[in-house]
């Protein structure tokens, strides 16, 4: 019997690209989204992909009395992975209130419901962000977290507490928080990949759509910070590189191999990549000249991040495979895939 997993948000970006490797991996995949990042032709993707489509429920998490009724009738769900969520920095800042309902409401619908019908399984998206600019690099999982610089920010904070406390209190639920650095890319086969509403706020579909000609330059925030070539630096890694982490989280908990009910790791590729280095590398990997001017700063902004992997290298026997050069080649692919769609 393959096993279930519970893929929330499991049509967008990362959710997509991990729903094909747990597919890959022969788990049985059900996704619930409410479509408000995402489209459900997703799904064509992972099928053109894995040669299977996963079940799909279209609703909101936050809407419980859904999750009850989702939860009555899908019975035996070995784990949930928990992608759904806003991840707009700047959007939350102006509608916190909206960023506090939806990441924090349907995080404890969901641990309520895993209480309720017996789910002992959960892992959960969490990101860098949670510590802010540390005072120690590469930053490893026992860093001080600093106050969220963002509503965003904060509901990952939060999010955490309310996974670890729920653990603590329940020796039936265990989790996996994995903060993620700066996941880029798509996969391979362009047939799945980052759809940004509007304008993108992060950096590499930003790349993109101007390489492509529908933004007319890259503004690149600051090259008077305190590191070598004065850019910003963060740590970018493929997000098939993530997906894959998320299988081996699941067979962790599946299998009862992790050591504490609650654990945290850090998902990155330990190389910290500037502004100007992740330009260069794009240009090289696709030999497209990218239009960029230096403008000032942008407020909120970390100067420096990157991670140690060394936590989950060792104890979950996961490392990054793919290059910077190879994760903006696929971006490049997938931009071209969509806009020719
Ligand atoms: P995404 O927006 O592409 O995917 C999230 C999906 O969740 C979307 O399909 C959206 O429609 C769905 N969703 C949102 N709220 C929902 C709700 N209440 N009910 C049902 N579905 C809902 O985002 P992503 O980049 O794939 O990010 C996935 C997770 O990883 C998020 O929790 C995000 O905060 C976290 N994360 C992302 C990054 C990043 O840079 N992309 C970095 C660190 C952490
Ligand atoms: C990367 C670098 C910018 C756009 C955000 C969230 C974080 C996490 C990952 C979810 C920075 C520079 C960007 C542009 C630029 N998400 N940049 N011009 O800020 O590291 O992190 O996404 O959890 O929480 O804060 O990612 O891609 O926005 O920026 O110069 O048009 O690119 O200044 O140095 P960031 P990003």
């Amino acid at each position: 019997m393959k096993k279930k997993i519970l893929v929330t948000g499991g049509t967008g970006y990362i959710g997509s690209h991990t729903a094909v490797e747990l597919i890959n991996e022969g788990f049985d995949v059900l996704i619930i989204d409410n479509l408000y990042n995402s489209e459900k032709e997703v799904l064509d993707g992972i099928e053109k992909i894995t040669g299977t489509r996963p079940y799909l429920e279209i609703f909101d998490i936050c809407d419980n009395e859904k999750l009850i009724d989702f939860f009555s009738r899908n019975k035996d769900i070995s784990a949930i992975i928990h992608f759904a969520a806003y991840k707009a920095v700047g959007e939350s800042v102006r509608k916190p209130l909206n960023y506090y309902r939806n990441n924090l409401v349907s995080l404890i619908n969901l641990l309520e419901a895993m209480k309720k019908y017996s789910v002992p399984n959960l892992v959960f998206s969490s990101s860098c962000t949670v510590y802010g600019q540390p005072e120690k690099l590469p930053v490893t999982e026992d860093a001080p977290l600093q106050p969220a610089a963002s509503p965003y920010g904060n509901t990952k904070q939060v999010g955490e507490a309310i996974i670890r406390d729920t653990v603590s209190s329940d020796e039936n639920i265990k989790a996996i928080a994995l903060r993620y650095f700066n996941p880029i890319g798509a996969h391979p086969s362009a047939l799945i990949g980052e759809l940004p509403r509007g304008v993108p706020e992060n950096l590499v579909p930003y790349i993109t759509q101007t390489a492509y000609g529908l933004r007319d330059e890259l503004k690149v925030y600051g090259n008077d910070y305190d590191t070598p070539d004065g850019y910003c630096i963060r740590d970018y890694l493929h997000v098939v590189d993530l997906a894959k982490a998320h299988v081996v989280a699941v067979k962790r908990l599946t299998e009862e191999k992790n050591k504490s009910g609650y654990e945290v790791f850090n998902l990155g590729t330990g190389n910290g990549v500037s502004v100007l280095e992740a330009i260069q590398a794009f240009e090289r990997a696709t030999g497209v000249k990218l239009k960029y001017k230096v403008v000032d700063r942008r407020p909120g902004d970390i100067e420096k991040i990157w991670a140690n992997p060394s936590y989950a290298n060792e104890e979950l026997g996961w490392k990054t495979v793919s290059t910077l050069d190879e994760a903006m080649k696929t971006a490049w692919d997938w931009e071209n895939h969509i806009r020719k769609k």
